[in-house]
């Protein structure tokens, strides 16, 4: 774990003008993740039985209890009354508001590590990767990514290629999540700054800079093996990061 992740205080609350990140590994003891387990419901007991692989099955069971356990911290609600729908797409939000509130939330995990993302009113997406340094470049990026990113990847230097390559692939990965719809979007249809070190996410939606405005994409800070963004509709949002407590 790298940057600045705090222990997350008691009495949090959570702000329009915030995103609060909870970072975890997903690779914990058996008796931690049992505790994760107590916080699902039949359904996504249900859901988390039916993954083969053991570790598929601890980053659903881990991030989904963090999740569930941090919605409760900061509504106040039990863990029993959080009830999920989900979008068209599949992306799932809190049944109804909270005391009159929107409560917004998004997660991603990856090969061991997970995190979670909690705002208040805004749309949110958050996307973590492991940095595979075999990756497919080339292929992907042709595939995915937009002209221009594609042309400004190929520009790099090999030595920064990949990393840039998950720089942008989070960034757009963060973007979608927080419109909805996923790849469906049209993953091409926006241009992300590659430059992991860059100030600004987003650069455009369909040529358009002044919507693309309206945004910000942040880097998540994380150890050198995993690259994560955050995107948020609001651009003078500023994000709080936090351990994930432990039981
Ligand atoms: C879900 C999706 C939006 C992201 O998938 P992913 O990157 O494999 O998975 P992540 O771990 O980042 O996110 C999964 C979580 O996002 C949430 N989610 C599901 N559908 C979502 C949606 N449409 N929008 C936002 N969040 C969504 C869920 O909480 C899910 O967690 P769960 O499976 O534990 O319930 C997927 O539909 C997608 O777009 N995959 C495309 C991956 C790709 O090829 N990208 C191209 C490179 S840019």
């Amino acid at each position: 774990m790298t940057g600045d992740w705090q222990t997350t205080p008691d009495n949090l609350e959570i702000s329009t003008r915030r995103v609060d990140v909870w970072l975890t590994s997903t690779e914990l003891a058996e008796e931690q993740v049992l505790e994760y387990k107590k916080l699902l419901s039949g359904a996504e007991l249900a859901r988390a039985e039916k993954m083969a692989v053991a570790v598929k099955y601890k980053e659903f069971v881990v991030t989904r209890g963090l999740l569930k356990q941090m919605l409760s911290r900061v509504t106040g609600l039990d863990v029993s009354a959080l009830h999920f729908i989900h979008g068209e797409h599949g992306k799932p939000c809190l049944a109804g508001t909270v005391a009159g509130k929107n409560v917004a939330f998004n997660v991603s995990h990856s090969h061991g590590m997970a995190l979670v993302a909690i705002t208040l009113g805004n749309r949110l997406g958050i996307d973590l990767e492991k940095i595979r340094q075999e990756v497919e470049w080339q292929a992907l990026a042709r595939r995915f990514f937009s002209a221009a990113e594609f042309r400004a990847l190929s520009r790099q230097p090999d030595d920064c290629r990949i990393k840039s390559f998950f720089t942008c692939w989070t960034r757009k990965e963060a973007f979608v999540k927080a419109v909805g719809n996923g790849i469906a979007y049209g993953l091409k249809e926006f241009d992300v700054s590659i430059d992991p070190g860059g100030s600004t996410g987003l650069l455009n939606i369909r040529g358009d800079i002044e919507e693309a405005a309206d945004w910000v994409i942040k880097n998540i800070p994380m150890n050198e093996n995993y690259a994560a963004a955050l995107a948020v509709d609001s651009p003078g949002c500023d994000a709080r990061l936090w351990k994930a407590p432990r039981y």
